[in-house]
């Protein structure tokens, strides 16, 4: 079968971990060479010897202004713009609402609303005719999620952010979307219980219709499809992937 993305050149912030290295996976399998950012130099020297020249990998904080001109300087010198941006580094921690910190709140927003922001800013002038653009949200924006309110808060203007951007970027035919992943089986969601990750995982998984976490290879496969010209009639959605967690 003819590979979605031969040839086209995508942006994936947090790809080294979880979600986003499964898509990162994906579009390269596809025929993409991919930018990907995160913060750990380790984590992305480790994906940077995977894959060799199909990736380029840049150190940037998504937060961080400053980084995030580093990024698209990178993308600049590569010559190629973007036919896919996949947003999705971000952070979760639990907190209710009586533990959480002045400092908590900001951490979170900087990195799932600044850093989405600044990243779907920031690629504007290097996206290619029929870009489309995909950011990461999460089931806990609709849900009540206990020890979530902060992280749901956060996705939740991820989620209108992109609504609305959908209707600023369709004059220019690009398209951006919400993928809604439920619980999926990463170390962002073990390090949600540091000292015991297994009986989390357990935990969760036993309240799932499917009866099992997600794996990030079947975020990747929605991802993947919404930025192919297969989802071409849908901008400003949110396509969930979540197991049937929300149904419950
Ligand atoms: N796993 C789930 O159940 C689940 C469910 C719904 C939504 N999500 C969302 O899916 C996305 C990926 O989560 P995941 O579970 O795959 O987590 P993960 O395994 O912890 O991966 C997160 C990735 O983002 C990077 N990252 C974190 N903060 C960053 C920042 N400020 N700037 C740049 N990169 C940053 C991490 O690398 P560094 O640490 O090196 O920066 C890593 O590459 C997040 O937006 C998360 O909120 C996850």
């Amino acid at each position: 079968m003819a590979q979605v993305l031969a040839g086209k050149t995508a942006l994936v912030t947090g790809g080294t971990s979880g979600i986003g290295l499964a898509v990162v996976r994906r579009f390269v399998d596809e025929g993409a060479h991919v930018v990907l950012t995160g913060r750990r130099q380790e984590a992305l020297d480790a994906v940077a010897a995977e894959f060799g020249d199909r990736v380029t990998a840049v150190r940037a904080d998504a937060s961080n202004p400053t980084d995030v001109a580093g990024l698209f300087e990178a993308v600049a010198a590569r010559g190629a713009g973007l036919d896919a941006v996949h947003a999705n580094a971000g952070i979760g921690e639990f907190g209710s609402l009586t533990e959480v910190t002045a400092e908590d709140i900001d951490t979170a927003f900087a990195t799932n609303v600044r850093g989405t922001a600044l990243t779907v800013q920031g690629a504007l002038p290097f996206l290619n005719e029929g870009a489309a653009i995909v950011v990461t949200g999460s089931t806990s924006a609709s849900g009540t999620e206990r020890g979530f309110g902060i992280y749901g808060g956060s996705k939740a203007a991820v989620a209108a952010m992109t609504r609305t951007w959908a209707v600023e970027l369709a004059p220019r035919g690009i398209r951006i979307n919400t993928v809604v992943p439920g619980p999926t089986e990463t170390s962002g969601l073990k390090g949600l219980a540091p000292s015991d990750p297994d009986a989390l995982l357990q935990q969760i998984a036993g309240g799932m219709p499917l009866g099992r976490l997600l794996r990030p290879e079947e975020i990747a496969a929605a991802v993947l499809f919404l930025v192919s010209d297969e989802s071409s009639g849908m901008t400003g959605s949110e396509l969930f992937v979540d197991g049937g967690s929300t149904l419950v």
